[in-house]
């Protein structure tokens, strides 16, 4: 296996060359765009890894899955569901687009920002920083990484540059879909994206979520059945945005990207894979990471479908 992931990566660093990354939040400009890097974490709890898996970065829109998780634990899911999306959009991730156009005001899915700033706004907590606790406590437990933390440059840089994420919170608070203070809401979904993690970490996650939320180790049950399904279904349906579906076809993995380069991807019964790559699409996915994912699902026959 080791040597498969090997040669993967090797032959897919060039694409980094097409892409870019991510310069809008100008913290994120200093990554180094050509690593390439993989972790898998298997059933049995094998772990192989290649490249550059031990490069730190901030997890972004891949914490979109686990925030979800959460505010369904936290909350009815009829409620989550009354102010949030089960439809991919078709739209980029930072899209506003549809809050105005749509025949309601709730955003599509909780995968592109605006459904993210409202899944965020339902975590439970008497304070900000009990949210913000309980967060990073949960973040922690999942990728047994006691270590997380936030990348206080990049929260900065983000909060500095988020006015789009702005804008859509406060429309979002206007037509009655996220209620309580915007900035704060804002400040835990900056700080969410700003959480420094490494493939390791998002292939322990994606474990989690392929196992169906029991911890492969332990046999501690940590998320429902259904929650971890559910996740997974958004995953293929929404987790590469107005990528998804050609994802699906060539791919066929559940999976999440976020423009810190990270993709999180969880293959039912089997494997959580973490991929780092930081050279992005024009969709805000990873360049090289897409193609390392796809030449793996091929290899050992992947695909959900
Ligand atoms: O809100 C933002 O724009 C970022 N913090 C997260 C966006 C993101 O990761 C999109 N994914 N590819």
């Amino acid at each position: 296996m080791e040597n498969l992931l090997n040669h993967i990566i090797k032959t897919n660093k060039k694409y980094a060359n097409y892409g870019q990354v991510a310069s809008y939040i100008p913290e994120l400009r200093k990554s180094n765009a050509e690593d390439l890097g993989i972790c898998i974490i298997d059933k049995n709890n094998k772990i192989y890894c290649a490249g550059d898996y031990k490069t730190k970065f901030t997890i972004q829109s891949v914490s979109k899955t686990i925030i979800l998780a959460m505010a369904l634990m936290d909350n009815d899911w009829s409620y989550v569901f009354s102010k949030v999306g089960m439809e991919p959009s078709g739209d980029p991730f930072n899209s506003i687009m549809k809050l105005e156009t749509d025949d309601t005001t709730k955003p599509c899915n909780p995968m592109i920002n605006a459904g993210a700033i409202v899944t965020t706004s339902l975590i439970k907590g008497d304070s900000l920083k009990e949210k913000e606790e309980r967060m990073l406590s949960f973040f922690r437990k999942i990728s047994k990484n006691e270590n997380l933390n936030i990348n206080k440059a990049v929260y900065e840089s983000e909060k500095l540059t988020g006015d789009r994420n702005r804008a859509m919170a406060y429309l979002l608070k206007n037509d009655g879909v996220i209620a309580g203070d915007v900035d704060e809401i804002l400040d835990l979904y900056f700080k969410q994206c700003s959480i420094e993690v490494d493939a390791v970490d998002l292939a322990r996650i994606g474990l989690l979520f392929a196992n169906y939320g029991v911890d492969i180790e332990t046999g501690e049950r940590v998320l429902s059945e259904s929650v971890s399904r559910m996740v997974k279904t958004f995953m293929v349906t929404c987790g590469m945005y107005d990528s998804s579906g050609e994802f699906a076809i060539k791919v066929g993995i559940p999976a999440k990207s976020g423009v810190g380069g990270g993709v999180m991807a969880s293959v039912p019964k089997k494997m959580g894979i973490g991929v780092y790559g930081p050279s992005l699409d024009k969709k805000g996915n990873s360049i090289a990471g897409i193609k390392v994912l796809e030449d793996l699902s091929k290899q050992l026959e992947l695909s959900i479908f």
